[in-house]
């Protein structure tokens, strides 16, 4: 029976699915580097989030491996590459977790714009401290967002509805389509020029890393708040830091750092820092959708080789 590696806490409609279809199911959660590089040779194939790497000294000693899924849209946390010299598929679930990521970026707008975990620790401490958290509404207020695509789009509609206005950048977007969702298409710098609050949404790529730095800074609004549900790796995480004591960044929303778990970090204990640990598509129906979705796509490719949603299923024979 050919053998599927689950890690990263995937659902168990996951190991149903599996099993269903003939594959036999070993689930591995908290697996470490070194136990992972030790196992991975007995599996065909290994669903994961983004809390185990795949990297190029693990796919080396992937023998076996024919397939990766990723229960989720970013496939940073994978050597792509390394999986395709070794002519390992690798896919990802790009729409199963999106609505919930989106709709926890608004959340975090909101808990920007009323202080509502920094009040939730006062009072449950006894204090009552009514004058310290002055909010500000978010109707009238313009939201940037930047990156439209599956995330996105869904929060500018979210935020539409909330009587925002909303700006938006990403290279790919029509002002046919933008206009289409009720948001302005602009120029990266006019949205810095802005923008009440910034949204980012985009992956991590080369043209993407570190896009959030001093110099971006330097051109929004001063007293800007900003979110980041989206990688660590876009901001400059000490330009970042230096912005958000100087206040020219009134608050910051974060989920997701550039080196995770994120155990200690430049922004923990800063009083104008909402963080969380990347759990933005974290709820009970984006994870039952992303592994079922995961688990047909394995077992589909590995019964009769049908590639859904392949990053790099051009390069794979
Ligand atoms: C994603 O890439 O889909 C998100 O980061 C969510 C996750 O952790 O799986």
């Amino acid at each position: 029976m050919k053998k599927v590696l689950m890690v990263d806490g995937i659902d168990s409609i996951c190991e149903t699915i599996l099993r269903q279809r003939g594959f036999q199911p070993v689930v591995k959660n908290n697996i470490g580097a070194e136990e992972l590089k030790c196992c991975i040779g007995q599996y065909e194939a290994i669903i994961l989030r983004s809390a185990t790497t795949l990297s190029k000294d693990i796919i080396e000693t992937a023998v076996n491996l024919r397939a990766v899924a990723r229960a989720g849209a970013g496939v940073d946390n994978i050597d792509v590459d390394a999986c395709t010299r070794r002519n390992i598929l690798v896919m990802n679930v790009p729409f199963g977790n999106i609505v919930s990521t989106a709709e926890y970026a608004v959340a975090m707008i909101m808990a920007l714009a009323r202080h509502i975990p920094q009040a939730n620790v006062s009072t449950h401490a006894g204090k009552w401290e009514k004058k310290k958290f002055m909010g500000t509404e978010i109707t009238g207020k313009t939201l940037g967002v930047i990156g439209c695509g599956n995330v996105g789009s869904i929060v500018v509609d979210r935020a539409r509805g909330l009587k925002m206005e909303v700006l938006v950048y990403d290279p790919a977007l029509t002002n046919g389509r933008a206009a289409g969702l009720g948001a302005e298409l602009t120029s990266l710098d006019e949205l810095y020029a802005r923008s009440d609050f910034i949204t980012y949404h985009v992956a991590l790529s080369e043209s993407t890393k570190g896009m959030l730095n001093s110099s971006s800074i330097s051109r929004m609004k001063n007293g800007v708040r900003i979110v980041n549900c989206a990688r660590g790796g876009i901001m400059v995480e000490e330009d970042v830091k230096a912005a958000l004591v100087s206040r020219k960044i009134a608050a910051l929303a974060v989920d997701v750092y550039l080196k995770e778990p994120a155990k200690e970090h430049i922004f923990f204990g800063m009083p104008n820092v909402i963080a969380t640990p990347h759990i933005a598509a974290s709820t009970e129906d984006a994870q039952v959708r992303v592994s079922q979705a995961a688990a047909e796509q394995i077992s589909d490719y590995l019964l009769s080789g049908k590639k859904t949603c392949a990053v790099n299923g051009d390069r794979i024979k």
